[in-house]
């Protein structure tokens, strides 16, 4: 195994080489984060993904990202490091199994998190992340039903802030369930002067407690133009690496998840599954690519393109 540096390197000479550019999401690890062409949360990526001149993308992510960046390029090369980079919410909604649950309701609208496969994509009216997810839902019309998919947690989240009753989907996010509602009490007694930060992709009884609610990109604004000195981070622990560079001087203390969860840290076991080492060698190699079939690209842009026309 090589150093860093020797990765380092070469990850930018054949990024040059190549034509390429490097998209990571904020939850990769450090090393990929500093080294990328651009660094953010899921809507910013997929901006970045759509407009972009490169020839190839590299996508520091999961598996969802990567395809979401291919439907928006379908004749570049997208490249992910490692093809296992699955999700818990888009490996748990198969297609087969979202088409028989929406066929139960066959009047409701689809609205579908960012993060499925690309099969649920095109089966959807609308996809938003979790920056715009609001922002869709009230551009909807109050006399519409929707059914939204996977994550019942953002759900519920969204049901109570615009007060629409979704039929919601039964899945969540791994890491995003895992925090303890008990060491947050606890943490929130020993810094009773910090603000606590959530995802929206956590469980509601953490979301009752945090001063501040929102995506990846929003919680590092928020952080940014806040007096307080010290944050509970309720949300992936990779965000804190950016946000130490938006605000040095301030202090990030990730929510733990429960003892005995799968989860022994706030970090996301799929995004990790990136490295410097898969990175270099994906580009080298050219491969793995993200490959989709030419029907499922085309019916999965419609939804996609929605994204960017109701801004967040
Ligand atoms: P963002 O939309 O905030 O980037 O979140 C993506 C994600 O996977 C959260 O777990
Ligand atoms: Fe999926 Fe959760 Fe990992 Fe985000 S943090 S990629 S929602 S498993």
């Amino acid at each position: 195994m090589q150093n860093q540096d020797f990765y380092r390197a070469r990850i930018r000479k054949l990024l040059d080489e190549k034509n390429a550019i490097l998209l990571a999401h904020c939850y990769q690890e450090k090393a990929i984060q500093d080294i990328a062409d651009f660094v953010g949360d899921s809507l910013e990526l997929a901006r970045v993904a759509s407009k972009t001149t490169a020839g190839t993308i590299v996508f520091a992510g999961v598996r969802f990202m990567a395809e979401t960046a291919k439907i928006l390029n379908p004749d570049k090369r997208v490249l992910l490091p490692d093809p296992e980079a699955g999700c818990s919410l888009a490996d748990h909604c198969k297609p087969e199994d979202f088409a028989s649950f929406k066929a139960l309701f066959p009047d409701h609208m689809v609205v579908s998190y960012i993060n499925t496969g690309a099969a649920i994509k095109a089966m959807s009216d609308y996809v938003c992340t979790s920056s715009n997810a609001e922002n869709i839902i009230r551009a909807i019309p109050e006399d519409q039903p929707i059914i939204f998919v996977p994550d019942k947690n953002l759900g519920a989240y969204l049901c109570k802030v615009t007060g629409r009753d979704m039929v919601l989907w039964d899945g969540s996010c791994m890491v995003h369930e895992a925090f303890s509602l008990e060491k947050l009490i606890q943490l929130h007694r020993k810094y009773p002067q910090a603000k606590v930060v959530a995802h929206p992709e956590s469980e509601a009884a953490i979301l009752r407690i945090a001063h501040f609610i929102g995506s990846t990109a929003q919680i590092r604004e928020y952080v940014r133009t806040q007096e307080a000195e010290t944050f509970i981070i309720g949300t992936e622990a990779g965000i804190i690496h950016q946000l130490e560079n938006d605000a040095p001087h301030k202090q990030f203390i990730p929510l733990p998840p429960e003892e005995n969860n799968s989860c022994a840290c706030s970090e996301c076991a799929y995004m990790k599954l990136n490295t410097l080492e898969k990175l270099y060698r994906c580009l080298a190699d050219e491969s793995p690519e993200v490959q989709l079939e030419e029907t499922l690209l085309k019916n999965a842009l419609r939804p996609i393109e929605k994204i960017f026309k109701i801004s967040p």
